[in-house]
């Protein structure tokens, strides 16, 4: 076997996991939503309408998302007792620890109202999560840094609302650029889904045996945690700085080649595009713009390019079809944006919500779904009896 997983999804075969919400052709760099590309709905749509058809498989009417959105609107708030538990955490604890763990307790909230067989409980399970994720996101970072936490505000659009609540303080009003929401909703878009990554498996997997749907999507946010995978865009700012300048960037190149050491290039390589990541494309030209428009000049940018330019001629590399990733240049325009590199992966968590959940609830539409099984090869010992500890 390749090594990639693969598990019975109980279509009485061993065949990858059938899904109908995105496609992804590696080889070509190609990412289709519903069968949407990628480019035509990061120009055209929002990030509230590409959950809407990540949910539904179609792109809502102006009277459905009318709908949706007021739905969304109307769950953004969290429960009270809720607040009280991000002050048991440490006044230093990571934001995704305590977003895993808040969402996690949304299970107690409401887990003796939701039947997972009920497709109006899924439904309000997947408003509530899309709708709350932002909240508790920006009530996870202002406990970080000791502010206190605002509530969602009904008049604003989604992502405006999420800045706001990030951003906002009591003494005076924030002044927000709109390039600042427009940038986070594309970036949202981008993030919202990629069929059988690790987080989504895993949400999955969860999923198959009836957990509800909070608690298995706190087990994707865990899975998206790690560096090899969201967590890659904290670890691409900080390679960046690591290297600091242009001119330090042949030496990251030399070291991310020598097997000796454990020094990789962030944001490169991927596990299905071998090819240039679609995603990597069109953030790479929004970088330029944003920053432009912000009037931000982060020399940051000018190593990753530098970075991007070395290595898409180094043999190495090329050889191994290493191209930027969703995360090489994400970072740079969250930092331009004023969100803190801690909170880089809670954005790729906030915008994932969608795709997840959407997977979980078709997961459970599907006839004949049982409990996802992954199989192994087995490489132990040949059977033998037990060894009294005197005889061992
Ligand atoms: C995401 O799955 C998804 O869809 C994920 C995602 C999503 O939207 O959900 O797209 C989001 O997770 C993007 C990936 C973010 N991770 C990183 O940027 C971390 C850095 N990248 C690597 O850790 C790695 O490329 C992975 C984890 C992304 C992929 O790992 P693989 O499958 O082991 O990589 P590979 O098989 O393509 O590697 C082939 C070779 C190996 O060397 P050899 O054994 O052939 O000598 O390339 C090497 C790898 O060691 N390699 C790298 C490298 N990535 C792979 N060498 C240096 N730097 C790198 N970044």
């Amino acid at each position: 076997d390749t090594g990639h997983f693969t598990y019975d999804p109980g279509f009485g075969s061993t065949a990858a996991t059938k899904s109908a919400i995105t496609y992804i052709d590696g080889d070509q760099g190609v990412l289709l939503y519903r069968g949407y590309p990628i480019e035509q709905l990061a120009e055209k749509s929002s990030f509230l309408e590409v959950a809407y058809l990540l949910l539904n498989g179609e792109l809502p009417k102006q009277a459905e998302f009318a709908s949706f959105e007021h739905q969304i609107t109307h769950h953004t708030m969290m429960h009270e007792s809720l607040k009280n538990f991000f002050q048991g955490f440490h006044h230093n604890a990571h934001p995704m620890a305590m977003l895993a763990a808040s969402v996690a307790s949304l299970s107690a909230f409401y887990h003796d109202d939701l039947d997972v067989d009920n497709p109006e409980d899924r439904k309000l399970a997947a408003i509530r999560l899309i709708a709350k994720m932002p909240t508790i996101a920006a009530a996870a970072y202002r406990y970080s840094i000791g502010w206190p936490m605002r509530y969602p505000r009904n008049n604003l659009e989604y992502v405006t609302r999420f800045l706001h609540m990030m951003f906002e303080v009591p003494s005076e009003p924030l002044q927000l650029n709109p390039v600042a929401a427009k940038a986070l909703d594309l970036l949202f878009i981008l993030h919202a889904d990629h069929e059988q990554n690790a987080s989504t498996s895993t949400v999955r997997l969860v999923g198959s045996t009836g957990a509800n749907p909070y608690a298995s999507i706190a087990a994707g946010i865990t899975a998206l945690w790690g560096p090899a995978h969201g967590g890659a865009n904290e670890a691409v700012l900080k390679m960046l700085e690591e290297i600091g300048t242009p001119d330090k960037v042949e030496t990251a190149v030399k070291r991310a080649k020598d097997k000796n050491d454990n020094f990789r290039l962030m944001g490169f390589g991927h596990r299905v595009y071998k090819n240039f990541d679609p995603r990597a494309k069109i953030i790479r030209e929004m970088c330029h713009k944003v920053l432009g428009e912000l009037g931000v000049n982060d020399p940051l940018l000018d190593v990753a390019m530098k970075l991007e330019e070395a290595a898409l001629k180094d043999e190495y590399f090329v050889e191994r079809k290493l191209y930027p990733n969703v995360d090489f240049y994400s970072g740079i325009i969250y930092k331009a944006l004023g969100i803190p590199t801690e909170m880089f992966t809670v954005m790729f968590a906030i915008a994932r919500t969608a795709g997840w959940i959407a997977h979980w609830i078709e997961q459970h539409e599907t006839p004949g779904a049982r409990i996802g099984r992954p199989r192994q090869v087995y490489t132990g010992s040949a059977p033998r009896d037990f060894v009294p500890a005197d005889k061992r």
